[in-house]
């Protein structure tokens, strides 16, 4: 039986995958995760009793132990989603972000190299390393620049980004220098089933179904480019069958929003769906501090990846957030389980410090 190893399995994006990996495709799956506080594997609590999933608790920093895992399984493929991946938490510590986006990534690279390089012919030829990144690393767009394409330059503003940037560049040398036949993806904002809710969305949610603020940075006008869940795992899938080893493909849905029109947006669906005693969701929102160094819009050029591979995107926004809202009104005790511990040290951290913005400033 063929397998592929998958990094930050239990995460959000990387659990949705195993998922719909395992539910269309027939090799087995080795789950490497560290499981910090993003990791929950409740998310695959319904593969308990299927053979191919194998789950491994590890630090992909832990090189011998990834080459450890290769030897054993002999992947036809790395999917690489472990990272540290919420740009707030970049900000007020950046140094796990170094550890497992650069260090992290570097490891897993020279345990892939070594593995590869000792591989028979077809094997080797047959071999893929694919790294899962983001379109953060391009930087920011004014309000009518065309959008990023895959030869946008980098410009990283935040820990983040800088972070995964430098992760990406690496890949790119390993593919150029050693031969290893690497891809890479930049992706758009995406959402859907267990979105950690420090994230706008399912946070945003949470925090009206609790009668809580809904936190605004700024003004609320920034963009970003959101794509369903399940689109970028199917993007995924077929750039790690068809994509040429060392080429980056973006991915993106083709779907602009401001920070505002997103949570009014999920405000109008809840007071559809989960009506409030007396008032409107809107209400809570809250004007708070602006994150530093916000990139101000995001935008997605998809056209490689359509034109070559074929892929695109089948969610529109008014689909994909109506999957995504019944989900979590559905999911409410997964929910309650991951707002406890450490997140709730999170919040006070991130949003205490934020003051609200007196009117008129904003
Ligand atoms: P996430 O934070 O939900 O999950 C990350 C997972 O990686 C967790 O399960 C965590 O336990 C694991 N992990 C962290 N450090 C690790 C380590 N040192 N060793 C092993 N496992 C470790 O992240 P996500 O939102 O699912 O993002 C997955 C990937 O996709 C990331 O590389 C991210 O940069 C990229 N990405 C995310 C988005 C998005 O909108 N969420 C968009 C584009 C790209
Ligand atoms: O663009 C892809 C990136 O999207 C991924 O690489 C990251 O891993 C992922 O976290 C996401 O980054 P963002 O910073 O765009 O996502 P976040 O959900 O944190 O914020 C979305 C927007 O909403 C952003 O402009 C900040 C704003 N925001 C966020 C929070 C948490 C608020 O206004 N209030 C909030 O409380």
């Amino acid at each position: 039986m063929s397998s592929i190893l998958v990094t930050g399995g239990a995460g959000f994006i990387g659990s949705n995958f195993v998922l719909d990996w395992l539910a269309s495709q027939d090799d087995t799956i080795i789950n490497v995760d560290k499981l910090t506080y993003a990791g929950n594997l409740n998310n695959l609590h319904s593969l308990k009793t299927d053979a191919r999933h194998i789950f491994v608790k590890a630090d992909i920093n832990d090189t011998e132990r990834m080459a450890g895992l290769l030897a054993q399984h002999r992947p036809r493929a790395i999917v690489h989603f472990a990272a540290e991946s919420h740009v707030d938490r970049s900000i007020l510590g950046p140094g796990a972000f170094v550890t497992t986006n650069i260090n992290g990534t570097f490891s897993l690279l020279e345990a892939a190299r070594a593995h590869w390089s000792a591989l028979p012919a077809s094997e080797q030829a047959s071999f893929r390393f694919l790294h899962v990144s983001t379109d953060e690393v391009y930087g920011t767009l004014g309000p009518n620049d065309p959008p990023f394409t895959e030869s946008t330059h980098y410009a990283p503003n935040s820990p983040y980004s800088a972070s995964k940037a430098a992760a990406d560049h690496l890949v790119r040398s390993y593919h150029h220098t050693y031969g290893l036949p690497t891809l890479t993806t930049n992706c758009s904002n995406n959402y859907g089933p267990y979105h950690f809710p420090e994230k706008l969305i399912p946070l945003i949610i949470a925090n009206a179904l609790a009668g809580k603020p809904l936190p605004i940075y700024g003004d609320g006008q920034q963009v970003r480019d959101w794509l369903y869940v399940s689109d970028h795992c199917a993007a995924i899938r077929r750039v790690l069958r068809a994509g040429r080893p060392g080429e980056t493909y973006n991915i993106g849905g083709w779907n602009e929003m401001s920070n505002l029109e997103v949570v009014n947006t999920l405000c109008r669906m809840l007071d559809e769906l989960r009506p409030k005693a007396s008032g409107h969701y809107a209400d809570q929102i809250t004007y708070v501090k602006d994150r530093p160094g916000h990139d101000r819009r995001y935008a997605i050029d998809a056209r490689k990846i359509e034109r070559e591979l074929g892929w695109k995107p089948v969610e529109t926004f008014a689909s994909g957030i109506g999957k995504t809202v019944a989900w979590y009104l559905d999911h409410q005790d997964w929910v309650r389980d991951v707002l406890s511990g450490d997140y709730l040290k999170w919040v006070e951290k991130n949003y205490d410090a934020r003051e609200t913005p007196s009117e008129g400033t904003v």
